[in-house]
């Protein structure tokens, strides 16, 4: 072929990429038993979760670079239902729900994308992402064979696989998308519902299927998944898992690496405090995460053949949450989720990189990306013991590729192992993964990256059995948001004429349609007098019960405040102080995230069930369930949108005294300036109770401020399985404290800020702060393995992988936007201690600080090779070097002068 031929074809094919899909050469997409197979060519991928609503598109390009710099190959989220269709027939696509600008940007980065349409997609979202109106729709009964439910679903489906389809996003048209999802855990719901669950389950694989989408679907916890679906495993471990099909590779949708947070539901009465216990932050300590990835990989492997007693290989995807992001609004699912969905993945809340997650992550995926070309190659690992609780899984091709993982699942010791005439140290419960089958390149248990502590939250680390860095939060550090506060009363019950009155208790959801958190409910009661002599004489009080409330409820008697209770379907029962003749009676009756999760959503509801009444009267009790009551839909700040910058007039503010008495149910005003420079911001609200927040028109969400225990928050060990109780943390901290602010919603003075406060808290104290790494600690030792960067592999030629033998690295890296302006500790030779405790060992390289401050002073980023080469000659002879490093991160703009 001549040289002019070969550039027409190129000329050629480059076209035909453009016209037929904007990012990719169009690509087909199947699978067999091994492998998911792209392009003709069997892949092991690795999947990031970022949900789009959870951020703000200008937030987006930048989690999806920081995903792929990550190792990450796949992005994947759920389609949010009720946020495209909040009004039957109404769709949104703009904003956060602007699906194809984000296909697109992930696509514009060469990562393929994993759409999970659902569309029941849970998600810890506001009632599992269907819209409330689905409940209205005659005759419905959701996630059942029931035909109003599944023309609904098929629509919305059909609405989604279409607009993806004529924005060419399917692989086939040069678009991203190689994978798609129907349901989500229906396997879990489905002999709840008889007969009629499987043939839903069927109807709605056949329904996908039948869309013509190009790509393969999923079903994930779907044991029984038809034959032309894959059925996938989500969990902490998925190492029991197999496909139920010979033909369907191993696909792990949810490989859960942290968890969220909720405001834990007590079961006790409670009667007139709100005071609770809470749930904790569960935070995966990193080793064990790491163990869970590599673990499984090969352990899947090895299960999946040992059972089916076949020769091959599987090569599984797996899927974890890469950004957690926010619930903004009312978007928070539960009941009870807090409004962060940090989730303590790899990207925190705001998007910056957590560390050392992220970086030994990254480390982790490059590490098994060196390995693809071997785990590809082979029909079938070799599987050897090493010893009583040691074990090698071996990938050998004729060609020579070669790559091992070593495992080590002995809880307590670590173990000396011979594995092809060479001696590997393997740490307690950890993989070590040998790239060429000699060269150790990754063990699970050794972190050789940064640790991040950021001005505001605190970050999981990962040194082994060493204490968590303590939090940086000197109170001379408060920079109050504002002084200046207006504030104006909310109406205490019915506050307008669209209040209606009805004859009997009716269900929250059925009068709110969740336009609102709040529902008012009056009913007015007649106490004679003799009741009043009764009480006197007896001296008991007459008591109001509701036998079954969610989620939470305010109690008035008179216009008074008396009580409230909190709870998922509790009794209340609050004593409760009457007058002699009319007595109003008034309840707000709230929600605080709807139900995401569970068989039969659409009967769930909210608010109250079963019978309210007085007890203690005279002539027995006096039932109000059957009484007339007046209703009232939310609070009348909402109704006039106070918080919308463009509301004038409607309400009248008043100046906020500095020492006025705090009262209930009040809307607070100020005004406030931004941190310059681009760190993220959050303002803190731990001096608030509870309420909703709203900057320059923006629902930022709602917030709470309950306490968790002080105790529970065990030291963690990273040894052994992984269980939900294990390695809590926030002990006796407010479950959270800090609300982001995206910096897209304000300008850099005068931005609005608006709090409906339901408790008696003044808004003084409530702070504003950048969030950024403000210290960063690294250790690192001379026999930590190379960095992965200084190993090669051949594309093409005889499988030998070229490892330039170099010398362990120490990186370091402060945010974008920082720069490192101090350092606190330098030590190269035996420092001991950890983060913000390091100290100074026998041996130490007097070069330490001066190597260490040409390197990085003044840079956002530094390498510093941990050898005695770079640090002018060795301090102590035969020992083992370790180089222990804290400094100090600070906005590039505040520093560059101070160190002219
Ligand atoms: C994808 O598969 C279809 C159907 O088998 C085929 O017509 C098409 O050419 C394939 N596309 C590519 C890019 O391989
Ligand atoms: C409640 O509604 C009725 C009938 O529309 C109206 O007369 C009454 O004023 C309303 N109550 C309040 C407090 O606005
Ligand atoms: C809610 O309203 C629906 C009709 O829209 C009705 O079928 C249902 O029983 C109501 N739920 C309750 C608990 O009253
Ligand atoms: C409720 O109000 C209606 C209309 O005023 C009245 O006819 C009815 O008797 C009242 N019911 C109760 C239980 O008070
Ligand atoms: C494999 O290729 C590398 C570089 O291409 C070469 O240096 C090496 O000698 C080759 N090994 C064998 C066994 O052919
Ligand atoms: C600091 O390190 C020393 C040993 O270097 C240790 O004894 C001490 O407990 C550590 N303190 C904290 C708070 O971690
Ligand atoms: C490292 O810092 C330099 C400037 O100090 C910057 O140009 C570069 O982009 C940084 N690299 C990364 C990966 O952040």
């Amino acid at each position: 072929m001549g040289l002019k031929f070969q550039r027409l074809l190129f000329v050629l094919i480059v076209q035909l990429a453009v016209v037929a899909g904007e990012f990719f050469k169009p690509f087909n997409v199947t699978y067999d038993g091994r492998a998911m197979i792209i392009d003709g060519k069997r892949r092991m991928l690795i999947s990031g979760g970022i949900h789009y609503p959870r951020a703000t598109p200008e937030m987006w390009p930048d989690l999806i670079s920081k995903s792929k710099d990550g190792g990450v190959d796949v992005i994947e989220t759920y389609v949010f239902w009720n946020g495209h269709e909040p009004v039957r027939g109404q769709y949104v696509f703009e904003g956060r729900y602007d699906l194809v600008k984000f296909v697109k940007q992930v696509a514009a980065n060469g990562l393929y994308f994993f759409l999970r349409i659902g569309p029941y997609v849970c998600a810890e979202w506001n009632f599992g992402g269907f819209p409330v109106w689905l409940r209205d729709v005659p005759g419905i009964e959701f996630r059942t064979d029931n035909a109003p439910f599944k023309d609904e679903m098929e629509r919305f489906v059909k609405k989604i696989v279409d607009l993806m389809r004529e924005e060419s996003l399917f692989s086939w048209q040069g678009g991203p998308i190689i994978m798609l999802q129907i349901e989500n855990e229906y396997g879990n719901m489905e002999s709840f519902y008889g007969s009629k669950g499987k043939d839903y389950m069927r109807w709605a694989a056949k329904m996908a299927v039948g869309l013509d989408a190009g790509v393969p679907w999923v079903m994930c916890k779907q044991v029984d998944a038809p034959e032309n679906i894959i059925d996938t495993c989500n969990g902490y471990y998925c190492d029991g898992f197999k496909p139920n099909s010979n033909n369907k590779p191993i696909i792990w949708t949810e490989e859960w690496d942290g968890w969220t947070r909720d405001y834990k539901l007590s079961s006790c009465i409670l009667v007139g405090v709100i005071e609770f216990p809470i749930a904790l932050h569960k935070t995966l300590r990193l080793q064990l995460l790491a163990f869970s990835n590599v673990g499984e990989v090969f352990r899947i492997i090895t299960c999946r053949m040992a059972s089916l007693g076949l020769v091959k290989l599987f090569n599984p995807v797996f899927s974890f949450q890469y950004f957690g992001g926010t619930n903004f609004g009312r978007s928070a699912g539960g009941p009870t989720y807090i409004t962060s969905y940090d989730y303590d993945a790899p990207l925190d809340e705001y998007g910056l990189l957590r560390q050392p997650k992220w970086g030994h992550l990254k480390d982790l995926h490059a590490a098994i990306k060196l390995c693809e070309p071997a785990l590809v190659a082979v029909s079938s690992p070799k599987y050897i013991k090493l010893g009583s609780k040691q074990e090698a899984h071996i990938y050998q091709d004729k060609g020579q590729k070669c790559s091992a993982f070593l495992a080590n699942i002995d809880e307590q010791n670590s173990a000396t192992v011979v594995f092809q005439k060479q001696a590997y140290t393997l740490p307690p419960w950890s993989v070590s993964i040998l790239l060429d089958c000699k060269n150790v390149a990754y063990n699970t248990a050794k972190i050789g990256v940064q640790t991040s502590i950021k001005t505001v939250g605190v970050d999981s680390v990962a040194y082994l059995n060493e204490p968590l860095p303590m939090k940086l939060m000197a109170p001379y550090e408060v920079e109050y948001i504002s002084q200046t506060w207006e504030t104006v009363k909310e109406p205490i019950g019915v506050w307008s004429a669209r209040n209606f009155t009805y004859q009997g208790i009716l269900e929250h959801l059925n009068v709110t349609k969740d336009q609102s958190d709040y529902l008012w409910y009056l009913t007015r009661i007649y106490v004679s007098n003799e009741d009043i002599k009764f009480w006197e004489e007896s001296q008991l009080i007459p008591v109001l019960t509701i036998d079954s409330m969610r989620d939470l409820v305010y109690i008035f008697v008179n216009g008074q405040f008396t009580g409230s209770a909190r709870g998922k379907w509790v009794t209340v029962t609050q004593p409760i102080d009457l007058k002699e003749g009319y007595n109003d009676i008034l309840l707000l009756s709230q929600t605080v995230g709807l139900q995401n999760y569970g068989a039969f959503l659409e009967k769930d509801g909210a608010g109250f069930r079963g019978q309210i009444k007085l007890s203690g009267f005279k002539n027995g009790d006096l039932v109000l369930t059957e009484s007339n009551w007046t209703y009232q839909v939310g609070l009348k700040g909402e109704y006039f949108k106070i918080y919308a910058i463009s509301e004038k007039g409607t309400v009248e503010w008043s100046k906020l005294p500095r020492d006025a008495t705090a009262t209930r149910f009040s809307w607070y005003k100020t005004y406030f300036d931004v941190p310059g420079g681009v760190d993220p911001i959050a303002i803190d609200l731990s001096s608030m109770g509870k309420g909703q927040i709203w900057v320059n028109g923006h629902h930022i969400g709602r917030y709470w401020t309950l306490y968790a225990p002080k105790d529970g928050c065990q030291t963690c060990d990273y040894r052994g399985a992984y269980d939900s109780n294990k390695c809590l943390t926030n002990c006796g901290e407010p479950t959270q404290s800090w609300y982001h602010i995206p910096r897209s919603w304000v300008q850099p003075s005068n931005n609005l800020l608006i709090i409906f406060e339901e408790t008696e808290k003044n808004p003084f104290e409530i702070s504003i702060k950048s969030h950024y790494t403000e210290t960063i600690c690294g250790k690192v030792s001379e026999d930590h393995f190379p960095p992965l960067h200084s190993w090669s592999l051949p594309e093409t030629t005889n499988g030998t992988v070229v490892l330039n033998r170099m010398a362990p690295e120490m990186y370091l890296h402060c945010d974008a936007g920082n720069s490192i302006s101090s350092i606190k500790f330098a030590s190269y030779g035996t420092p001991q201690g950890s983060c913000q405790n390091f100290s100074r060992g026998d041996c130490h390289s007097p070069n330490s600080y001066s190597v260490l401050s040409e390197a990085c002073l003044g840079r956002q980023n530094c390498s510093i090779s941990v050898s005695n080469d770079a640090f002018g000659g060795d301090p102590c002879h035969g020992v083992v070097k370790t180089l222990s490093v804290e400094m100090k991160c600070s906005p590039s703009s505040t520093i560059t002068s101070s160190l002219m």
